[in-house]
């Protein structure tokens, strides 16, 4: 379940444009160096925004869906090629290889964390990965931007807790994406049982 899924909604499409096209951020660089891992494969992404991640990696995959719970941003011309999909809740829809998600893990509030990896987990293939970053760094888990729909930093630790029991850590990038914040980018993949059903 998203809470306050209407407010979520509304407020996407009020400020759609605080969404930029173009940028030198984590996204840039890491997809920039890492085109190979969506090389034929059916890749979800969530939260696309405008879509300036979908237009460095889209042509090399199999097939391309992007999920975001905003209609506004699904009509972008961007996503005209590709699957859509409007989300209501963390309940899977497809069968991917990956899934991508950038500046999207700050929006899920703290207690819809555990649903939204048992969301991707139960979404991917066998060794699915994900490929994500998020703000984090020095700060403790608190509330920022006062944007009336609790956009929320979350610890490093947070996440590592929460994805160990569906995710193995393949790989991790620290960097600095606005003055001030740090952002880790990780990729993951799918665990061939969940961790806590391995004994
Ligand atoms: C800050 S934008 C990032 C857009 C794009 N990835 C980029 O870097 O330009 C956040 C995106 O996530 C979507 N979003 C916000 N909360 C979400 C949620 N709980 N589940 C899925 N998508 C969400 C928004 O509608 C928007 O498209």
């Amino acid at each position: 379940m998203i809470h306050d899924l209407d407010k979520r909604k509304e407020w996407w499409s009020a400020n759609s444009d605080i969404v930029w096209l173009d940028d030198e951020s984590t996204p840039t660089q890491y997809l920039d160096s890492h085109i190979h891992l969506f090389k034929d494969k059916r890749v979800l992404e969530i939260g696309p925004g405008r879509g300036r991640q979908k237009d460095k990696v889209c042509d090399i995959t199999k097939s391309y869906t992007v999920a975001d719970i905003s209609e506004k941003f699904l009509k972008e011309e961007s996503f005209q090629d590709v699957s859509r999909h409007l989300m209501t809740g963390y309940e899977p829809f497809g069968d991917f290889d990956l899934i991508h998600f950038w500046f999207v893990l700050h929006h899920v509030l703290h207690r819809e964390l555990e649903d939204f990896f048992e969301f991707l987990y139960n979404s991917l293939m066998k060794d699915g990965l994900i490929l994500f970053n998020f703000p984090s760094g020095e700060f403790s888990d608190h509330q920022i931007a006062d944007d009336g729909i609790k956009t929320s930093l979350h610890k490093r630790e947070l996440i590592d807790t929460v994805t160990m029991n569906f995710f193995r850590i393949v790989d991790e990038f620290k960097g600095v994406d606005f003055p001030e914040v740090h952002h880790t980018t990780y990729l993951m993949q799918k665990r061939e049982a969940k961790w806590e059903d391995q004994g």
